[in-house]
């Protein structure tokens, strides 16, 4: 028995020369150490030795198990670098090969329009405010002196929830939320920017699309307050070489109400197929609020006066890069957007 075992040993070792992976290796260990191994077999047959015999077929069974486990784990570790080795050979990477170009977002021209808009009237003094997209008819309409019955409603094709619910058409309904919880406080000068809808889709209406309300009260606000805010508005927004033309126009909200112009940024008034030959380019409503929207959110018409205004962000972002179609704002092509 004792030779059978210096047999054994001999034998792992021996075949431990061709294992050269850690697979194979394991296979090895289960075949020799394992429940049912080579060795575990031989100490079975231990039961017929003599008393005698037993403690020396013991203890040199424990040393070939020792002298196995041994040589076993030096192979592994062998192995490992051997591994290793093979790894820094194949997986060598070239550091000088360029990097992969990470792209970078861009913001959307919307939104960077919005921002300067925003930027500008901040540098004015006014404070931005925010309204919810789903109004309801008094804020969309009643509280801005559109009754029910009002053609003007006509001209706001509405998505509408219910009779009272609606997908606001205009931002004017956030004048009526900030003045119920500002009246009787002046002054307030307050922008509003955010998302509107109408029943429109052509080249230049979206169903949703954006606009930036503004709005101001206090004792003695006046027309030229108006004419003044609105054109240094303008000349950042677009030249200062841009003229201003004030034209009458009705909105129920406003009284008196203008259409405001501003010179073609494209020919500077010289007339040219973006103005239709005219030289002037519409940008927006506006007039001094109605009395009678001051004076159902709580202002005496009497003490205080405002102007208002609202203005299209695709229309202002249309012409400052010269885009001819508002559906490109929408469409989320790539080449489009990483223009801007
Ligand atoms: N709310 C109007 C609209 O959508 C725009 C507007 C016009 C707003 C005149 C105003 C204003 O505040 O004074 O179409």
């Amino acid at each position: 028995m004792l030779e059978r075992l210096e047999e054994i040993a001999q034998e792992v070792e021996s075949s431990l020369a061709q294992i050269d992976s850690l697979e194979q290796l394991e296979e090895l260990r289960i075949r020799y150490l394992g429940k049912k191994g080579v060795l575990t077999q031989v100490l079975r047959g231990m039961g017929g030795l003599s008393p005698q015999e037993r403690p020396l077929v013991g203890k040199a069974a424990n040393e070939v198990k020792a002298r196995i486990e041994g040589a076993l784990t030096a192979r592994a570790s062998t192995l490992k670098e051997l591994e290793k080795a093979r790894r820094l050979q194949t997986e060598r990477i070239d550091v000088t090969l360029p990097g992969t170009r990470q792209f970078l977002g861009t913001k959307h021209p919307l939104t960077i329009v919005r921002e300067e808009i925003e930027d500008i009237f901040l540098g004015l003094g006014f404070m931005i405010v925010e309204g919810p997209e789903v109004e309801t008819d008094y804020y969309n309409f009643e509280a801005l002196n559109l009754p029910k019955d009002h053609p003007a409603r006509d001209m706001q094709d509405t998505f509408f929830f219910g009779p009272e619910v609606l997908l606001r058409t205009h931002t004017s309904p956030v004048q009526v939320r900030t003045f119920e919880k500002t009246a009787p406080r002046v002054p307030l000068k307050i922008i509003a920017p955010g998302r509107v809808y109408r029943r429109d889709d052509d080249a230049t209406h979206s169903p949703m699309f954006h606009q930036v309300e503004g709005f101001a009260v206090d004792e003695r606000i006046t027309f030229g307050d108006l004419k003044g805010t609105l054109t240094t508005f303008a000349r950042q927004m677009f030249s200062p070489q841009t003229k201003m033309r004030f034209r009458p126009s009705y909105f129920p909200f406003t009284e008196p109400s203008a259409e405001v112009d501003i010179s073609c940024v494209i020919c500077g008034g010289g007339g040219c197929r973006v103005c239709s030959h005219t030289g002037w380019l519409e940008i927006l409503g506006s007039g001094m609020i109605h009395p009678r929207v001051l004076e159902i959110s709580g202002y005496d018409s009497e003490k205080v006066t405002g102007f208002a205004f609202g203005m299209g962000i695709e229309r202002i972002a249309m012409l400052k890069y010269g885009i001819d179609d508002m559906r490109l704002f929408f469409d989320n092509d790539m080449r489009f957007l990483a223009q801007f």
